[in-house]
């Protein structure tokens, strides 16, 4: 944690999530209580296609919602893909760029993931950029290497806390159970941290939030949520169950 920083548990519900599954964000809404609001903020990334309806369902309880990405471009010709103002248009505040699936399973680089950031911030929406090493660049030692060269490559040109959230999500920890140790985190984090330094000015940095992700559960959310420079968590799986996404928010309430 960071005393000074507001955490943010964000729910990534990936490929996942039926209108009938709109239940379960409003079983967030519903233990969203006046204890929890003011120690921690939540967010909910459903698919695109749940998005606006998302956002209605979530309507008073002062629970976000986001994309899970993003066009670089504005509008036009580009079957398929859903542009920054759209999601926006949709309710969204926040979008996740950057996430490893998209990264690996669609070949996005830095300079992608950058674009969409800023395509993200032009339509007045949080990019929630995601880094992180494979199991072979953790293995090898270059876990720290990596990271930073992700974000000198990732990040928008003079981001501040109110336009830039990191999410340091390690590829062999996200759905498989396994996370880092909280040393590993701790060094990772405050590794961001210093990086974002050189990156956005030091007073900017300071005030980013960090996100951690990657097999996030509520056995696991308070020793990760308690390493310092770590700001709150970017959850798959556990968000897709009120219950569960509930227990790691209140954990990060501390
Ligand atoms: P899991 O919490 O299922 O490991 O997924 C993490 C993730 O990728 C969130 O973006």
């Amino acid at each position: 944690m960071t005393r000074s920083i507001k955490p943010l548990v964000a729910g990534n519900w990936k490929m996942n999530g039926l209108k009938a599954d709109l239940a379960i964000a409003a079983g967030v809404a519903k233990g969203y209580d006046a204890a929890l609001k003011p120690s921690v903020d939540l967010a909910i990334c459903p698919p695109a296609s749940l998005l606006f309806a998302a956002t209605a369902a979530l309507i008073g309880s002062r629970i976000a919602t986001g994309g899970q990405d993003c066009s670089t471009q504005g509008s036009g010709a580009f079957t398929g893909e859903v542009s920054a103002a759209m999601l926006a248009d949709a309710g969204a505040s926040f979008c996740i760029v950057g996430h490893s699936e998209r990264r690996t399973l669609h070949g996005e680089t830095n300079a992608t993931v950058k674009a969409k950031a800023e395509a993200a911030q032009k339509a007045l929406l949080l990019p929630i950029v995601c880094v992180g090493e494979t199991k072979d660049e953790r293995e090898a030692g270059k876990a720290l290497a990596v990271v930073k060269k992700q974000l000198r490559g990732s990040v928008p040109d003079g981001a501040t806390p109110a336009t830039l959230v990191v999410a340091y999500e390690p590829v062999w920890a996200i759905g498989t159970g396994l996370t880092p140790t909280a040393a590993d985190v701790a060094e990772m984090h405050e590794a961001i941290r210093a990086e974002l330094g050189r990156l956005l000015g030091k007073q900017a940095a300071a005030g980013v939030r960090l996100l951690y992700g990657g097999s996030v559960k509520p056995s696991n959310a308070a020793e990760l949520m308690n390493v310092a420079n770590v700001d709150g968590a970017l959850v798959g799986g556990a968000s897709l169950k009120a219950e569960e996404f509930l227990a790691i928010a209140r954990a990060c309430a501390g």
